[in-house]
């Protein structure tokens, strides 16, 4: 088990080394800028956006995709800003450039950054589904964490790949993607540090806020986090979790899929609560959602 030292410089380490290829894109940057600054306006975001012809059709994609329940009305960036909000045109962005990093084709028998990628979008999707659900008020949120929970898998992959092969190698994992080890354990064994860790230091050195840094760095333990800070993290636990039950692209984290009965009471939710979003469950994994894809 490596120290908290030992952690910290190894994380800061990977974070260095990757820092060509973990970089958010310019106009992102500045879209995040645009949105945390309260005396932005819808027409800012705009003039930013319309720089980018390939963000301007997926966030068109979006605001008619039936996820938001607008098929096929909305034609104009202005009004499609508006409808979304401006947290939601960012959260676009920001999923936009991640998909760049989950490139990297594949990591040895049955994985791929593509599968994780695929895994990532299904948890989104369950963790948005969850807030509407509980009536949280988070969903652009959830979403996006969704999408970042495991990000730092990606910082592994793109750090040391043979590492990441062997650490997943190293989990034996049965033919439904189900492991016989603790992936966590074996990368503290074999990097210094594991993908909460990894990935916690990228959303800080990224600058997204601090709910984030939360998911990746604590998706896997929720109720470690102070009781004020849970409420996304625990969607997470659960979101992942949950997709996992579904024949999955990628489970090596999850050693077990039973779901901590705090976390459930944190989130309030009771065992009919369960069941009903387990069933709509069902209509994502038929129909996944291309809000991000
Ligand atoms: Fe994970
Ligand atoms: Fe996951």
């Amino acid at each position: 088990m490596p120290t908290p030292e030992q952690r910290l410089q190894t994380v800061d380490n990977a974070i260095r080394e990757i820092s060509h290829i973990a970089t958010l894109p310019e106009i992102t940057v500045k879209i995040v800028e645009l949105v945390e600054n309260p005396k932005s306006t819808a027409q800012d975001l705009h003039k930013v956006i319309s720089q980018d012809p390939a963000l301007c059709s997926r966030i068109l994609k979006v605001v008619n995709s039936s996820f938001y329940g607008l098929p096929g009305q909305i034609g104009s960036i202005n009004r499609a800003i508006v409808m979304l909000g401006l947290n939601a045109v960012k959260n676009i962005a920001i999923a936009a450039s991640l998909v760049k990093l989950f490139r990297g084709g594949d990591l040895g028998k049955g994985f791929s950054a593509k599968q994780i990628w695929d895994h990532s979008s299904l948890t989104a999707g369950c963790c948005k589904l969850i807030s509407d659900q509980l009536k949280l008020g988070l969903n652009d949120e959830a979403y996006l964490a969704g999408l970042v929970h495991d990000i730092g898998i990606v910082v592994e992959m793109q750090f040391d790949r043979n590492k990441l092969i062997e650490a997943l190698q190293k989990t034996s994992c049965d033919s439904a993607g189900a492991p016989a080890n603790d992936l966590l354990t074996i990368e503290d064994a074999v990097f210094g540090a594991n993908h909460q860790d990894f990935g916690m230091a990228l959303c800080e050195k990224w600058k997204f806020p601090k709910n984030f840094s939360y998911v990746t760095g604590f998706h896997h333990r929720p109720l470690d986090l102070a009781f004020e800070n849970r409420t996304l993290t625990c969607v997470v636990y659960l979101a992942d979790r949950l997709a996992a039950e579904f024949p999955t692209p990628f489970r090596a984290d999850l050693h077990s899929l039973d779901i901590d009965a705090g976390v459930l009471d944190q989130l309030k939710i009771t065992s009919d609560r369960l069941k009903s979003i387990r069933d709509a469950m069902h209509n994502i994994v038929k129909a996944p959602m291309d809000a991000a894809a």
